[in-house]
């Protein structure tokens, strides 16, 4: 991990997760608005700007996208979140079928966006564990077979919320300096093999072809 600083913008992260789970109170936690307990669907994509110190110090933008879960706005939802470097998936530990739906979260991640950073938000833990629907192994072992860092949060207490928003953030912010940092590379090389070639004059001027002079040309 290098030390070199990049000309950052924005960091941008966004929310998947089916309706209800919880994406607006969580975004609303982070940015430390007050809890809210009736339900309001999101509709379209809603987006929170906020400053944010990353772990090295550096202040960044953060632009955050609330997504909404329901089916019919999907696809609005992916073509916002395009840009993306990091996203959060949300489910529900009362609701089994959001957590079952994590899975097709993902496969839309693979075919609409450009591989960002995830992490996986197991929420509203705060409810009575007679409500959960979801065993805890269940949720290490997905997991563990997707890859995927989870943090147990609730949006209501708090618990977990920040920890999880250091985690994604920090490891977009990581995932941006090495891709600018390799464009860097890439463009450093174009420049020195163009350096070489305008030297030894190997390349950027055509070599002029020989005119076949018909009247020298001898003829057997
Ligand atoms: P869509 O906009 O439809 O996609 O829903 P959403 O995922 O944004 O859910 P939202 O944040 O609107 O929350 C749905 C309901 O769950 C609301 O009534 C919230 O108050 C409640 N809720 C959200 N997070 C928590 C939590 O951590 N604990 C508890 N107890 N309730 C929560």
């Amino acid at each position: 991990m290098s030390n070199s600083k990049i000309a950052l913008k924005a960091i941008k992260i966004g929310l998947l997760g089916d309706s209800q789970v919880g994406k607006t109170a969580i975004c609303r936690a982070f940015m430390n608005y007050e809890f809210e307990n009736e339900y309001l669907t999101t509709i379209g994509n809603i987006r929170l700007d906020k400053k944010y110190k990353l772990k090295n110090g550096e202040q960044i933008k953060l632009i955050l996208w609330d997504s909404a879960g329901q089916e019919r706005y999907r696809s609005v939802a992916m073509s916002t979140l395009k840009a993306v470097t990091g996203v959060i998936l949300v489910f529900d530990v009362t609701l089994r079928d959001s957590f079952q739906n994590v899975s097709k979260w993902l496969e839309d991640i693979k075919e609409n966006l450009n591989n960002p950073c995830l992490v996986l938000f197991a929420n509203k833990i705060d409810l009575d564990k007679s409500l959960w629907t979801i065993k805890e192994e269940e949720i290490i072992e997905f997991a563990k077979e997707k890859n995927l860092k989870y943090f147990k949060t609730s949006a209501k207490t708090k618990e977990g919320i920040n920890e999880g928003f250091e985690h994604i953030i920090n490891d977009a912010y990581e995932r941006i300096k090495a891709r600018a940092e390799n464009e860097q590379k890439i463009e450093l090389k174009k420049k020195e093999s163009n350096e070489v070639g305008e030297k030894t004059g190997c390349f950027g001027k055509k070599k002029k072809k020989k005119k076949i002079d018909d009247k020298n040309t001898k003829k057997y």
